[in-house]
């Protein structure tokens, strides 16, 4: 029995983390992957990569055949080695190109585009075949993509409050802000990422919900690492929890 447990590969196990734009999906993604010893797929960085590549080329946006043809044309890579895993579009890395407001004005219409997202979503279930152990995270990604997935979790804040961690954000790096603006911008993005037809914002079936709004990025890691332990088995073969672990205080998120 003992030797069949050694020899027994651990469990595939995909963690979906979907929200709107500011809830910390990134930071906290790559951080419970960290914990817990998984992988970690940025899908936003995809979509942000044909949307970059598309301005870079002159293409508009919204030429729904153009952009499509760019992203079947386009080779996504991801460089495993490197934490958090580094994007590559045809051989090229993207580092913070694919971050600027520009792109990010771009992606939010590219993202609308069905054909797009069936490339995308076809990419990301080939990623997760050959890295089954993963923390995922987008908008689609526990609803559209993998609605299978061992754990679906949801987080959501208030516009208002992910606004102002944004104008904070900025204001760190020295960038003048208007705040109102900022807020303008996040109400559209969730409008957009709601209203699309394919693979929109929800709620995920079954899915943990956690209001990041009150709560410091650690403090988020701590109650999504727990949720992942109760709901995994022994097979899925976690490591045991760090001692000093929120998790283990029972630290939680409403
Ligand atoms: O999370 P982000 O801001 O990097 O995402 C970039 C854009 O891509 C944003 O407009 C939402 C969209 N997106 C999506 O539609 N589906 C995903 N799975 C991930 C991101």
């Amino acid at each position: 029995m003992q030797l069949t447990m050694t020899l027994t590969a651990a469990a595939s196990i995909i963690v979906t983390i979907d929200g709107p734009a500011g809830t910390g999906k990134s930071t906290v993604a790559a951080g419970l992957a960290r914990r817990l010893g998984l992988e970690f797929l940025d899908t936003g960085a995809m979509y942000r990569a044909i949307a970059w590549r598309a301005l870079e080329a002159g293409i508009d946006p919204r030429d729904n055949d153009a952009v499509t043809a760019l992203a079947l044309a386009s080779t996504l890579r991801f460089d495993w080695k490197a934490d958090p895993p580094e994007l590559f579009v045809d051989g090229r890395a993207c580092g913070e190109a694919i971050r600027t407001p520009a792109v990010t004005a771009a992606v939010a219409i590219v993202a609308c585009n069905a054909e797009v997202r069936r490339a995308m979503v076809r990419q990301q279930r080939a990623i997760a075949a050959a890295h089954p152990r993963l923390v995922t995270e987008g908008r689609d990604q526990g609803s559209a993509v993998f609605p299978d997935a061992t754990v679906r979790i949801y987080l959501d804040a208030s516009p208002e409050i992910r606004a102002q961690r944004r104008a904070e954000q900025l204001q760190s790096k020295g960038v003048h802000v208007d705040a109102a603006a900022i807020l303008a911008s996040i109400i559209s993005r969730d409008a957009s990422d709601r209203a699309r037809s394919e693979g929109p914002l929800v709620r995920p079936v079954g899915a943990a919900v956690v209001d990041t709004g009150n709560l410091a990025v650690e403090s988020v890691v701590d109650a999504l690492e727990l949720i992942v332990r109760q709901r995994a088995t022994r097979a899925h073969a976690l490591p045991p929890p760090c001692a000093d672990d929120g998790a283990l205080s029972g630290d939680s998120a409403s």
